[in-house]
């Protein structure tokens, strides 16, 4: 089995510089720790920018929803060939349009659209976007999210993009995170140079850095799983959830990913939705939902796996492609996948 722990801790002299900013408004944490990032010209920094601004507007949204007429679906299907909610569509269109007008962007994938989006300008950068996150828990008041992927484009600014801009693996991002439209708002991200995690504050309409140098327990007592399919999965995980009762774990499952991962990132713990008969290769997309969450896991001392190596190692052959998915507290997932 491939190495699955993450190999660049974050210093301890870097951490404490970092806890040192507790309360710093996130447009001031960007400007500050761009020099870290290798191609530091601004635009990355603009990018997360347009993403959290976006992300307050669909907040605003998500907090509206039982009082303007967002709830339920639009009676389209997307990709997947599920149903898409009002909330889908519009956070697809929110995202999309602020990462257009801010320019450094010059593709977008997402879930909501079969194809890639060329918008033919001279952005540097690739975003992959699950935009909506845990669609089924839009009407009932449970938290849902956003998750974003971004890579560096490969062929000259310019020209049309190139299936290599598009199909890169997740070892290449250069940036990834998720905001959780949750009892309170958060956006998490990292550049490689470890996880912060940012509160928004909705009266004065801005993040703050609340969860600096964000680590996950290497140990937890969580599984997150929909047991419901249990019948279907694999021996290997049927076995796993047995180990997970008999040393006495807590089941904890939301079905939005985001949520889901978010606390097992804080609390300790592992999710985990395997192959089923339903999905035989798991449900979860690799491009705009695995490869980010894998890439934050890592860089905060966890791992990913689809069972057999690391998340951010396949191949892309599809915008669309799924995988099984293992991820959380390094040694959890260690475990799981010695079955
Ligand atoms: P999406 O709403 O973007 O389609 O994603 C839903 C995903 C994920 O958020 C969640 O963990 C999973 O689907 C839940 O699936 P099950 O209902 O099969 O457990
Ligand atoms: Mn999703
Ligand atoms: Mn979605």
């Amino acid at each position: 089995m491939q190495r699955l722990t993450n190999k660049h801790h974050l210093p301890s002299i870097e951490s404490s510089r970092i806890a040192q900013s507790i309360g710093m408004a996130l447009d001031r944490f960007i400007k500050n720790n761009q020099s870290q990032f290798q191609y530091a010209s601004g635009e990355l920094s603009q990018l997360l920018r347009d993403i959290a601004l976006a992300s307050k507007v669909v907040n605003r949204e998500v907090n509206k929803a039982g009082l303007i007429d967002i709830m339920g679906a639009v009676g389209s299907q997307n990709t997947g060939g599920e149903d898409q909610q009002k909330l889908d569509v519009l956070a697809n269109i929110r995202f999309s349009r602020a990462l257009e007008k801010g320019g450094e962007v010059c593709a977008l994938i997402s879930e909501e659209t079969e194809s890639f989006v060329d918008l033919n300008n001279e952005g540097k950068y690739v975003i992959a976007i699950d935009p909506l996150d845990g669609s089924s828990n839009i009407d009932v008041n449970v938290s849902i999210g956003t998750i974003f992927s971004v890579y560096r484009r490969k062929s000259p600014a310019g020209t049309p993009i190139q299936p290599q801009d598009i199909l890169q693996k997740g070892s290449e991002q250069v940036a990834a995170g998720y905001v959780l439209y949750g009892s309170s708002t958060m956006l998490v991200y990292t550049t490689g140079h470890g996880v912060n995690g940012f509160t928004y504050e909705p009266t004065l309409g801005e993040y703050f850095l609340s969860h600096p140098s964000m680590r996950i327990p290497d140990e937890g007592k969580i599984y997150s799983i929909n047991e419901g399919s249990s019948n279907s999965f694999p021996k290997a995980v049927k076995e796993y959830i047995q180990l997970c009762k008999d040393k006495n774990y807590t089941a904890r499952y939301i079905g939005s990913l985001v949520a889901d991962f978010h606390r097992n990132i804080l609390k300790g713990g592992i999710y985990v939705y395997p192959a089923t008969a339903k999905n035989p290769n798991g449900k979860l997309r690799l491009m705009y939902e695995c490869n980010a969450l894998a890439f934050v896991a890592e860089q905060a001392g966890g791992a990913a796996t689809d069972g057999s190596g690391r998340i951010l190692d396949i191949q892309i052959n599809d915008l669309h492609q799924r995988t099984p998915f293992y991820v959380g507290s390094k040694n959890m997932v260690e475990q799981a996948m010695r079955f």
